[in-house]
């Protein structure tokens, strides 16, 4: 079996066993009888048809409808499915990018199981959020796809921004507000030989979350849209607003206008000038000034020595801004 068939075999039966039941369950009561019934003899394209079909029902936390009210796009959210419950929005937009759904599908949830953070950790995804992933198919050169994270980062920031709120982006890409983390973004790349077969743009902000049922060692990190502002906070207009912006900035990705995508950063960013420590995934840690990002992304750090360091990923923490 080559890997990426067992890829897709591991991830179908992780997801039939574990996301089906679920969706069923939460979902049960938009389910055809038709639809019902096939559950128990499914195939891959099979899933594919189920999950459009209880996907695109309306629910009440993030109506489609409310979405498409705002939206502006001509090709990002063009399909959109909105679920009660799921594992991860991800997880669910692997699946159909895999199986035929089109660049600029969106699947959004009202509350994930498994919700996946950066380097391997658990994202917490309760009511109160917009949990959402992009599927993007444009032959995306991997060296290039790291420009997408921080075009996503300018994307939110812009629109938060345009809500009067003061948003700002830590490298690589966590929008803050006063310090603390608003929203998380998780790209992941299928790679096909050199060219990216497709990416997937995962998005999590929080919007009107309880933070107190938080792990405890992120609740004082984190906030909420509504601890931020006075104003009503209106998921479906902020996924429309942010879906508007996502499109203008990809287009520019796809021109190659990477120069403007990453003006944009600079000047919402709260990294270069600070002195910061990144944690890198295999556990070496670096302590140094942050002095730039290069056209691709790369952080540039100035460690205590006065050497230049480029870190390409990893975690980082501000200790001065
Ligand atoms: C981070 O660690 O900062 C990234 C968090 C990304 C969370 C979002 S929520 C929607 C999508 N589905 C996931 O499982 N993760 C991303």
């Amino acid at each position: 079996m080559n890997n990426k068939k067992k890829y897709k075999s591991l991830f179908i039966s992780d997801f039939m066993k574990k996301s089906m039941q679920n969706l069923l369950l939460k979902n049960k009561e938009k389910i055809s009888k038709e639809v019902a019934e096939k559950i128990f003899q499914i195939d891959e394209v099979e899933i594919a048809e189920f999950i459009k079909e209880i996907g695109n029902h309306e629910i009440e936390y993030i109506p489609i409808k409310k979405i498409r009210q705002n939206l502006a796009t001509k090709y990002i959210g063009k399909n959109i499915y909105s679920f009660h419950e799921v594992e991860s929005t991800n997880s669910i937009a692997k699946f159909l990018a895999e199986n035929g759904s089109p660049e600029g599908t969106i699947i959004l949830a009202e509350t994930q199981t498994k919700g996946r953070g950066r380097s391997g950790k658990k994202w917490e995804s309760p009511t109160g959020g917009i949990w959402l992933s992009i599927i993007l198919k444009d032959n995306i050169e991997p060296s290039k796809a790291s420009i997408i994270t921080l075009a996503t980062g300018v994307a939110v920031a812009k629109i938060l921004r345009k809500m009067n709120i003061d948003a700002k982006i830590k490298w690589p890409n966590d929008i803050l507000i006063n310090n603390k983390k608003v929203c998380g973004i998780l790209t992941e790349a299928n790679a096909k030989s050199n060219a990216v077969y497709y990416v997937i743009v995962g998005v999590g902000i929080d919007t009107k979350i309880d933070i107190g049922t938080l792990a405890d060692d992120i609740q004082e990190k984190t906030t909420s849209l509504n601890k931020e502002t006075s104003e009503e906070i209106k998921e479906p207009s902020i996924v429309a607003n942010f879906l508007n912006e996502f499109e203008e900035i990809y287009n520019l990705f796809k021109d190659e206008k990477f120069d403007e995508i990453l003006y944009d950063w600079k000047q919402m960013n709260q990294t270069i000038g600070s002195y910061v420590e990144v944690k890198q995934p295999f556990g070496e840690v670096y302590r140094g000034r942050a002095v730039g990002i290069d056209n691709q992304g790369v952080l540039i750090l100035e460690l205590e020595n006065g050497e230049l360091k480029e870190i390409i990923s990893g975690e980082c923490i501000l200790h001065n801004s």
